[in-house]
């Protein structure tokens, strides 16, 4: 439960499915108002009026696409206008590209660093010095196994993943301190319409089954860990030994396994 008798609010980007749609669930099960941020305001409402019946809880969408520049401070105006509060933060808009860097046109390159970096980045520089004056904040960063994996040939997203993995450490020593704590949560495959976006469905639907979590499984255990003040979750038993393993490897041997890799 939130631990004081104040409602609390939770602003959760990619709501609208996947990952984000059950940490919507999972906060507002646990006492949270919700705010929904995503392009499918369809989707944002189906998730609304769900959490709304099942916990009882006030439920906000607000569409928006965070590949543009404008949206972090669209949002974060926009609480202000409605008099709301944000007490927990959850960055967990994104995707993968499935094409070579160069094959890739730069507007793509340009909207993906905007909604898995840059603009993880500038929402949580406006809503973490509230929290940080209220000596209470939670924020949730997606991060992933892919921040300590063999990287893909010309893949941003690995890239993208560690930034937002050493982003997430930085944060915490910083704020932790006052109050706010940062988690990075790095899930491995999660059953999510994450492979049917980046076009991989058939190709990952062949890995077996004890490699997959579901999106609960992984949004549990990212809740428990930002409300202890882990910095880092790395979900499930595999996802781990697979991180240690590839955390310690030396650079020339990541880079050798990374050769064998080919986009799927
Ligand atoms: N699934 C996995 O295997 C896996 C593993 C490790 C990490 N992750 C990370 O977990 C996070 C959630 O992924 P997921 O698996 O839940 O994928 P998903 O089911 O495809 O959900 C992605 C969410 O991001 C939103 N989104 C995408 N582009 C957006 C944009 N330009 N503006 C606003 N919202 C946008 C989508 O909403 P709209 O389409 O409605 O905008 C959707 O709600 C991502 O950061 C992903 O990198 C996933």
């Amino acid at each position: 439960m939130v631990d004081s008798a104040q409602p609390k609010t939770v602003l959760i980007t990619g709501a609208s499915a996947g990952i984000g749609k059950a940490f919507a669930q999972i906060f507002a099960r646990n006492g949270f108002d919700v705010v929904l941020v995503a392009r499918r305001r369809d989707k944002l409402e189906e998730v609304a009026a769900d959490i709304k019946k099942t916990h009882g809880q006030l439920a906000y969408v607000l569409p928006a696409d965070l590949g543009d520049t404008a949206a972090p401070q669209m949002i974060f105006d926009w609480c202000e206008q409605q008099g709301l509060q944000i007490d927990a933060l959850v960055n967990n808009a994104g995707y993968a590209l499935h094409t070579d860097f160069l094959d890739t046109p730069w507007e793509e390159h340009r909207a993906f660093l905007q909604v898995l970096n840059t603009g993880v980045v500038h929402l949580t520089w406006l809503f973490a010095h509230g929290m940080k004056a209220r000596g209470y904040g939670r924020i949730i960063n997606l991060a992933s196994v892919a921040a300590f994996a063999p990287q893909l040939r010309g893949n941003l997203y690995g890239a993208a993943k560690s930034f937002v993995l050493d982003f997430s450490q930085a944060l915490d020593l910083e704020l932790k301190p006052h109050g706010v704590h940062c988690t990075a949560i790095c899930p491995g495959f999660t059953f999510s319409e994450f492979h049917d976006v980046m076009g991989t469905r058939k190709a990952v639907s062949r890995l077996p089954r004890f490699l997959w979590m579901t999106a609960e499984e992984v949004t549990e255990q990212g809740y428990d860990a930002v409300m202890e003040g882990k910095a880092v979750l790395v979900n499930g038993l595999v996802n781990q030994g697979v991180s240690q393993v590839m955390a310690m490897l030396p650079p020339g041997i990541k880079q050798y396994l990374a050769k064998q890799q080919k986009l799927m």
